[in-house]
């Protein structure tokens, strides 16, 4: 039997259907991001507003975890977290962080580095209010990172 590890070393994918040069490249970034998420939306690529937010902790650590975009403009990239999450408490005690999006299908990736910033609490009330019901139940029961005594806790 071939082992998994030899598998993952053989594994292979020519990235050749697409390709950046200068003089495609637009020079606001804000506008390449833009233009490449149309893209990748167009493309029905999965989850394609799905980016992985990096942040740090006290003692250095950097941890690593997939959100949402649920906006984004020249002022910064936007998404909806519980503050008291580890990622919650990370980012209120560094705000550096980064986000990287991977496009499969285009196959592209976005970096992003930046510092976070909380929305105004209207601007999250807002989104909060746009969401289904069950979402809304379930970012409001959730304790979201923490750990649970058993399954039928969570449950219930
Ligand atoms: C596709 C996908 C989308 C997710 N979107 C969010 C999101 O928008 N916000 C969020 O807080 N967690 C989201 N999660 C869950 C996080 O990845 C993570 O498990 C959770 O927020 C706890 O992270 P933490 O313990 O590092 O704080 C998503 C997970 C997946 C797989």
């Amino acid at each position: 039997m071939v082992k998994l590890q030899e598998i993952i070393r053989n594994l292979r994918n020519d990235f050749t259907s697409y390709t950046l040069d200068e003089k495609s490249a637009l020079k606001n970034p804000y506008k390449q991001f833009e233009s490449w998420m149309a893209h990748a939306i167009e493309a029905q690529a999965e989850e394609p507003n799905a980016m992985t937010l990096a942040t740090v902790n006290k003692k250095g650590q950097p941890d690593a975890r997939v959100v949402l975009l649920r906006d984004f403009d020249s002022k910064g990239f936007t998404f909806f977290t519980n503050y008291q999450s580890h990622k919650g408490k990370e980012m209120a005690a560094n705000s550096k962080v980064c986000l990287n999006f991977f496009w499969t299908e285009l196959q592209r990736q976005v970096r992003i580095l930046g510092v976070i910033e909380k929305l105004p609490a209207k601007a999250s009330d807002s989104y909060f209010n746009t969401r289904p019901r069950e979402s809304q139940i379930g970012a409001w029961a959730s304790h979201q990172s923490e750990v649970f005594a058993s399954r039928e806790t969570l449950e219930a």
